[in-house]
């Protein structure tokens, strides 16, 4: 079997269109969306992500102001932007791109963000009402993720899905959204025992432990989805996943590559939530 790739780049193209024509509604009622995105330090993948995340803006006609601060920036000055951003009208999203320094306390910078433009989905309100199902912002790879599985056309009422990984970003939001779906989910992690035996019951497999090439043939039974979040620079400098992908695309039905697949999905659903925010703010400043 030979694997049908799930281009996120081609994905992502079509969810602009929408967007674009989005946005353009919205500014025919005066009001411009716009995304606040801050980069502490010179992380060079930081970098590239944030001039990545500006691009997209600017080709969906969403404003977005890029704040770079150096380095050994303090955590008050940080939050002092934060601030800002937060009582300013024109800035309906607001992402710090993480990770952080370390004198600097994720965890404050990310309660810092008043819910209502935490485009990230990274806010405790906003985690706490993905729990419940309430309305929220959903993080972004794992709301691409359940975009790219339901591209493929598959139903995911009681199928098995493995998640393997587990952090606060992608492995338990997306585990839990995957729960919404009515998917049958386990989560895997590096404590995990006999991670084959599991990850070999998956229709669906999504891989989010960061280790370039962690998963391949011995973990994955034919006809498996595999989607791949792994972003990693291996010994010649090439960008490769968490998985195989020249073992896994001869037995998965669908995978996802690297680059070009949930990274540009990722980014599309900032957009998405910002625009999202955008929206709310209009229906409460013509209701309220
Ligand atoms: N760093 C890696 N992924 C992300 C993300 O989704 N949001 C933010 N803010 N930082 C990141």
């Amino acid at each position: 079997m030979t694997a049908t790739i799930i281009s996120g780049k081609e994905l992502a193209q079509t969810f602009h269109e929408d967007i674009a024509q989005e946005v353009q509604r919205l500014r025919k009622n005066n009001v411009q969306p716009g995304l606040a995105v801050i980069l502490v330090g010179e992380h060079p993948a930081s970098v590239s992500y944030v001039k990545a995340k500006i691009k997209d803006c600017e080709k969906v006609g969403i404003h977005s102001t890029a704040i770079r601060l150096g380095e050994r920036t303090t955590e008050s000055e940080l939050l002092a932007h934060i601030d800002k951003l937060n009582h300013d009208p024109q800035i309906h999203g607001i992402l710090v791109q993480l990770p952080l320094p370390d004198h600097i306390s994720e965890e404050k910078v990310i309660n810092a963000i008043v819910p209502e433009k935490d485009v990230d989905g990274f806010h405790p309100v906003n985690v706490g009402n993905m729990v419940i199902g309430d309305e929220c912002f959903l993080p972004c790879t794992p709301h691409g993720i359940v975009k790219m599985i339901k591209s493929t056309g598959t139903d995911l009422q009681g199928k098995h899905v493995v998640v393997v990984g587990r952090s606060n970003i992608v492995g338990k939001p997306v585990s839990l959204l995957m729960l919404q779906e009515h998917a049958t989910v386990t989560i895997c992690h590096s404590r995990t025992q006999k991670l084959t035996d599991i990850t070999k019951q998956a229709d669906v497999l999504i891989v989010a432990v960061g280790r370039e090439e962690f998963v391949g043939k011995e973990h994955v039974a034919p006809g498996t989805i595999v989607i791949d979040v792994g972003v990693n620079r291996n010994h010649e400098g090439r960008l490769v996943g968490d998985v195989r992908f020249d073992e896994l695309k001869e037995i998965a039905s669908f995978i996802t590559p690297v680059p070009g697949g949930v990274g540009p999905m990722t980014r599309t659903m900032l957009l998405y939530n910002t625009l999202e925010s955008a929206k709310r703010h209009q229906a409460v400043t013509h209701t309220g």
